[in-house]
């Protein structure tokens, strides 16, 4: 089996090598980037090609690719890995509203993912562990609707912004201020500032507007009532959500924790059980990194009918919210070797 990464030098393709060596040991790898390098992984040190080299006409073709780029070049070089034969997850935005495209979450709705499509679309890194916390409710039960606020990593914005990040946050914090006065204020160290990139004539943010219309694809609800707030939070790893889910019907918190506690019925989630969120955090989610972590299930004290959630769920926004869903989606194509990363649904 030939696998192909692009992007294999960033957070994303770094993690999606990672698990690719899990479930396909045995495969032959080209990696991709934007300029010829080397890169070491798990102690080996691997040739990666510059994308730019997939357009001549003699690279050859081979079965799987991986694209991890910006939604600029998923555009430019999805469609010549198409030519070349790969079946393509693309980890961007590039493709995920296409109706012709699968937008698919492992253990939602991979189903999609028949033998015909040759590509699919991996969704934004908080919409993956919403739906998957949702979506086991929305099959016992009516969802009406979503109310989701994120409180979203640095590393989100990919390598450069991480280590811009952990830079200025280490030299920051060496400063005895208490305030922090002396930080940049529409920085992200030390800071909570709002996801506000793309802001539209809505008035919400290009990563709320994907949290709204990625979730009704998924759910398969065009017209489900889903709002959304965005925040980032100075955070390395690790995408936090509060929602709000309300239901049809009048439900009790054991059988809600029943449901999201049976792996069969809510394949990846952790439910951390109880009100206080004991084991509920963005730094768990790097210990936890292929699941998504919910928790914290009360009654809406503004619902008198009981049938509003409030409810946390937590997850590694690189494995889970990328490349793990990623990889598990492949396996309906092309059944792995590991086990957590196959998928039934
Ligand atoms: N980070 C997340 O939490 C997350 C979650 C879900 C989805 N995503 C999506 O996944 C994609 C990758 O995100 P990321 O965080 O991994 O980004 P990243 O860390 O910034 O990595 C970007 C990758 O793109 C490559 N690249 C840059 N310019 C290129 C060019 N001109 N031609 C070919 N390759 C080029 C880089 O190669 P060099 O090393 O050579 O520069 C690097 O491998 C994005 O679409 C992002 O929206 C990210």
């Amino acid at each position: 089996m030939r696998i192909c990464i692009l992007g294999a030098t960033g957070l994303v393709g770094r993690e999606t090598l990672t698990l690719v060596d899990r479930a396909w040991p045995n495969a032959e790898l080209d990696l991709y980037a934007s300029r010829d390098q080397e890169m070491t992984h798990a102690d080996r040190t691997l040739p990666v090609r510059a994308a730019l080299r997939l357009e001549d006409p003699e690279t050859e073709g081979g079965d799987l690719a991986f694209v991890a780029l910006d939604d600029q070049h998923s555009r430019r070089y999805v469609p010549r890995l198409l030519e070349l034969g790969y079946r393509v997850i693309d980890k961007s935005n590039a493709f995920r509203m296409d109706p012709e495209v699968p937008l698919v979450v492992g253990g939602v709705n991979c189903e999609a993912l028949t033998g015909e499509v040759k590509l699919a679309a991996n969704p934004n890194c908080t919409t993956i562990p919403l739906t998957l916390a949702i979506a086991p409710l929305a099959r016992k039960w009516d969802v009406v609707s979503i109310a989701a606020a994120s409180y979203q990593a640095i590393s989100g914005a990919g390598v450069a912004a991480l280590d811009d990040f952990l830079a200025k946050s280490k030299a920051g914090y060496e400063r005895a201020d208490r305030l922090g006065a002396h930080l940049d204020a529409s920085d992200y160290s030390g800071n909570t500032v709002p996801h506000a990139g793309k802001t539209d004539d809505s008035g919400f943010s290009s990563e709320e507007r994907k949290l709204v219309a990625e979730s009704r694809k998924i759910l398969s609800r065009p017209a489900l009532a889903v709002s959304a707030q965005c925040c980032r939070v100075p955070v390395a790893v690790g995408h936090y959500i509060n929602a709000w889910i309300e239901l049809g019907e009048s439900v009790t918190l054991a059988e809600v924790e029943a449901v999201l506690a049976d792996e069969s019925s809510s394949p990846f989630v952790r439910l951390l059980p109880g009100p206080q969120g004991d084991g509920l955090s963005a730094l768990h989610c790097v210990a936890d990194r292929d699941r998504a972590l919910v928790g914290r299930i009360r009654h809406d004290l503004r619902d008198e009918m009981r049938r509003t959630l409030c409810v946390t769920v937590a997850a590694d926004n690189l494995r889970l919210g990328a490349a793990t869903n990623a990889v598990r989606a492949a396996n309906r194509w092309f059944p792995g070797q590991d086990a957590d990363l196959a998928v039934v649904r």
